[in-house]
């Protein structure tokens, strides 16, 4: 409950953001103390004490088997499965999606603990204001324009989606006409800058020229959860694309993280949310008198949005599209809310391609009786091995049974699994005893799977396309040595002065390396007291994810001194090489003979 207002307080004062704010380590020491990692992740995640640690299915990708590893030790997590990682500050950046600044912020209020004071924070507010405000007055243009419009195009598009005058209002629906400038003009007759609008996302720049984004679209403003304006939806006026335009990321506005029409939702009575494709089906949903719809933004659901939903809903009935898609990202949305433990109903809309279809060929009513008979996403899952398949032959009934078979070895609660095997055994005559043995093979199959997949990704992730050290693979036995270095130094913090004594941060080969050894040796060398949260304000959170899967990759490995002496000598080697590289005149010749023979 207090963790909940912690988050609103914080989306109350949208302004604490900033990423430059530099705080004392004194201050992050203290702020990491009073906030232990598992005390903190276990608000979010279902914690299971392993040995010395805890570990957890990751919040940060959809899984079966827990394969991220919280470390009491070093108050870090690390995801064995994605990569993801770091200290407290980092897991509240990336679960809250929040920046540096907020993160702190946040973690302060939890603990009690006084921020010192932000300029950089002021400054952001202001700014995030100001795009309130621009997205505000841009919304009420759009409206006037819906009404006002000699054409009166956008009016007739609503009014043949059936939309009644209170719907509009309700949803602050409008349009913008096919000019290119009219709302810019518009805005900067308000006294808002170029700049602004181009920030707010309203407005595009471009060879010199600052114009309208929405040109000949239906406008549908997005808002968060206090009604505030923070992006729209514009679909285009008859045929074109994309059908759909939304709002670019901007600093109000992350789609992955919000929900259409949450803010109508959440007041419902209902403890349960219907989960829709798209704009018109929320809207037509609502307007049949189900005020506890949502919708995600243009984008598959994602698990920020499924922990979101978590927040105000215990069960959700997801009224996808009938299509392929629809039914594939139906799957999809099934297995991240179970998750995040929300419990689903699908329901089926035969002959209607959307709920808003559906509503409009057959009622309210009809599709309240739809809802009542939604169906668990279990019974959806099996239903769905049976497509394309003949059942009256044998062939066609043993490769049903085999779809099955993965089905049900994909439910976690024993009970739940037996009653289902029992009603597949019966209804396709079989023996339950057989079925369920073959379920309990397919499950020890998919954990021993798993297990060597989370094992490929650390081998392979870092090989294919590594963004965050992208010279891996091009120097993949000094990047090894280098990062065996900084796995030391983390186990070892007090012997910073003698690996300093015999290496710089100049003979590190790759680059991102090179900036963990040099911030590191800075931060050992100024604090007394180091956690890994010092680097947080330096590094992005994949950054931390890295520094955190070296230091995991190292935990059972015993760096000796001697281990890292060898490392040390692989990257003076490679400078040495380097150097005799680079021969371009006799003297560079005399010099290097010289060092061979002192070598010798
Ligand atoms: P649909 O194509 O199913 O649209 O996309 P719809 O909601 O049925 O639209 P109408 O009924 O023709 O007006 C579903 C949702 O996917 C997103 C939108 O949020 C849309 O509501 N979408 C679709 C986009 O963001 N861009 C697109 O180009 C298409
Ligand atoms: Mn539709």
């Amino acid at each position: 409950m207090q963790w909940i207002f912690i988050v609103n307080y914080l989306s109350l004062h949208p302004g604490v953001g900033g990423d430059n704010l530099a705080f004392s380590d004194d201050f992050i020491y203290q702020l990491q103390l009073a906030n232990p990692i598992d005390d903190v992740m276990k608000s979010y995640v279902n914690l299971i004490r392993r040995g010395r640690n805890f570990v957890c299915s990751c919040p940060f990708h959809s899984e079966k088997t827990p394969s991220c590893t919280i470390y009491l030790d070093t108050q870090s997590f690390y995801c064995f499965g994605c990569g993801a990682g770091g200290d407290v500050i980092t897991f509240i950046r990336k679960i809250e999606n929040l920046d540096y600044v907020e993160a702190i912020k946040l973690l302060a209020e939890r603990a009690g603990l006084e921020v010192p004071s932000d300029k950089q924070g002021e400054q952001n507010a202001r700014i995030k204001a100001r795009i309130l405000e621009i997205n505000r007055e841009a919304a009420a243009f759009f409206y006037k324009s819906l009404i006002s419009d000699p054409s009166k195009s956008g009016l007739k598009y609503f009014a043949s989606r059936g939309l009644a005058p209170q719907t509009i209002k309700k949803y602050g629906l409008g349009y913008a006409d096919d000019s290119w400038d009219k709302l810019t003009k518009h805005l900067l007759s308000l006294k808002f800058k170029e700049d602004e609008l181009v920030t707010a996302g309203v407005c595009l720049h471009k060879n010199g020229k600052t114009f309208d984004l929405f040109r000949n679209r239906a406008m549908f403003p997005i808002m968060d959860l206090r009604g505030n304006i923070i992006g729209f939806g514009g679909r285009i006026l008859g045929d074109g694309t994309p059908k759909y335009l939304n709002t670019a990321d901007t600093p109000v506005f992350k789609k992955s993280r919000n929900l259409f029409s949450l803010n109508f939702a959440k007041n419902s009575t209902s403890n349960r949310l219907i989960l829709a494709e798209g704009y018109m089906d929320v809207i037509a949903i609502n307007q049949a008198g189900f005020d506890n719809v949502v919708a995600t933004l243009g984008t598959a659901l994602t698990p920020e949005q499924a922990r979101l939903i978590s927040q105000y809903a215990k069960e959700v009935i997801i009224a996808y599209d009938s299509d392929g898609a629809g039914q594939k990202a139906t799957t999809k949305a099934i297995n991240l809310l179970s998750a995040v433990a929300v419990t689903t109903r699908i329901i089926n809309m035969k002959g209607s391609k959307d709920p808003d279809e559906y509503i409009r060929k057959f009622g309210a009513a009809r599709f309240k009786l739809l809802l009542d008979n939604s169906d668990g996403a279990i019974n959806f899952e099996l239903e769905k091995c049976k497509e394309g398949l003949d059942l009256s032959t044998d062939i066609g009934k043993v490769e049903c049974l085999k779809r099955i078979v993965k089905v049900l070895s994909q439910i976690h609660n024993t009970l739940e699994r037996d009653v289902y095997i029992s009603k597949v055994a019966r209804s396709y005559e079989v023996s339950a005893e057989v079925l369920k043995s073959q379920v309990e093979n397919e499950i020890s199959k998919t954990i021993r799977k798993e297990k060597k997949n989370s094992w490929k990704s650390i081998v392979t992730k870092p090989r294919f396309k590594d963004e965050i050290n992208p010279e891996v693979s091009q120097y993949p036995r000094e990047s090894k040595a280098e990062e065996g270095i900084i796995a030391y130094l983390l186990q070892h913090p007090d012997m910073v002065k003698r690996v300093l004594d015999c290496i710089t941060p100049d003979h590190f080969v790759t680059s991102f390396n090179k900036r963990i050894f040099t911030v590191l040796c800075e931060k050992l060398n100024s604090s007394t007291n180091f956690t890994l949260s010092l680097l947080s304000d330096e590094f992005s959170d994949n950054e931390m994810g890295r520094i955190t899967g070296i230091e995991a990759k190292h935990k059972d490995i015993f760096l000796t001194e001697q281990v890292v002496d060898d490392y040390i000598k692989i990257l003076h080697d490679f400078k040495n090489n380097k150097l005799s590289d680079n021969i371009n005149s006799d003297e560079d010749l005399l010099k290097l003979a010289k060092r061979l023979k002192n070598i010798k």
